[in-house]
């Protein structure tokens, strides 16, 4: 039998939207307490930081801590796409994408662990990109970063999986956020969204909730033994 427990303080980066805010209101539900990190955070569990500057999340991560208690779950949902031709793709371009999606992954990881590790206890869930199983034109940097992330989460499962934390990816394909329409508005899809539907074995648009339900599963209890794993939550877009 596994042992259930009381709720647990979870931390949601881009907690303020789409797929980070069915997340973190997921969490919620199943009993932990949510602080959402985020450049626009709203609501009362909302925390201002920038994923890319350490500084900000060290200092938002010390008023969890005080407001929750220790972090032992963490979501990595923060994300910037980008769109450009890749012999038109600016190093600062290519930098900021690989900033906010990596290296802001690396930097609250690194920051939320001692919590983990003082606890003997830990989830880390990140959220990657459909992309990095079947490539996408013009996202060069974006899925060279996803990438960077479903590799951080196998090295980091055997780094820590004798201290207990386990760490596993959902890339997400076609979730029906601010982001996908936005991507869509810009002619960014290779067709609408029902052109998509049409090509999507499930015949249906993800949604944020489907993302957070498997999130919910990782960082169960339950999910101990799942670890270093990439999960396509996807409608079987990619298999
Ligand atoms: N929507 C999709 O189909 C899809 C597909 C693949 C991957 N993803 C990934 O899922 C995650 C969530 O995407 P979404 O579609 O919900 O996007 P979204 O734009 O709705 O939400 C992203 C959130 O991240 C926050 N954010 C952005 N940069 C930040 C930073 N530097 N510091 C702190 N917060 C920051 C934004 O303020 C926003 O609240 C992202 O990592 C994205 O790359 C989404």
């Amino acid at each position: 039998m596994i042992a259930k427990t009381a709720g647990r303080t979870a931390v949601v980066t881009g907690g303020a939207s789409g797929i980070g805010r069915a997340i973190a209101e997921r969490l919620a539900a199943d009993g932990h307490r949510v602080a959402v990190l985020d450049l626009n955070p709203s609501g009362a569990a909302g925390y201002k930081a920038d994923v890319t500057d350490r500084a900000q999340i060290d200092a938002a991560l010390a008023e969890v801590r005080q407001d929750l208690g220790p972090v032992t779950i963490l979501v990595n949902a923060a994300g910037r796409d980008g769109f450009k031709r890749f012999t038109k793709l600016s190093f600062e371009e290519w930098q900021r994408v690989v900033d906010v999606n990596l290296h802001g992954t690396f930097h609250c990881i690194q920051a939320a662990l001692p919590d983990m590790l003082e606890a003997g206890w830990g989830r880390i869930v990140n959220i990657s990109s459909s992309s990095t199983h079947s490539g996408q034109p013009f996202m060069a940097h974006y899925v060279a970063a996803k990438s960077g992330v479903n590799g951080l989460t196998k090295a980091l499962a055997l780094e820590f999986g004798p201290k207990g934390i386990t760490v596993n990816a959902i890339p997400p394909s076609f979730i029906d956020t601010p982001m996908l329409r936005s991507a869509a508005e810009r002619g960014l899809l290779g067709g609408t969204v029902e052109d998509h539907i049409e090509r999507t074995p499930v015949r249906r648009v993800g949604l944020p909730e489907d993302i957070a339900a498997a999130c919910s599963f990782f960082t169960s209890e339950e999910a101990g033994y799942v670890t270093g794993q990439i999960l396509g939550v996807n409608g079987g877009r990619n298999t």
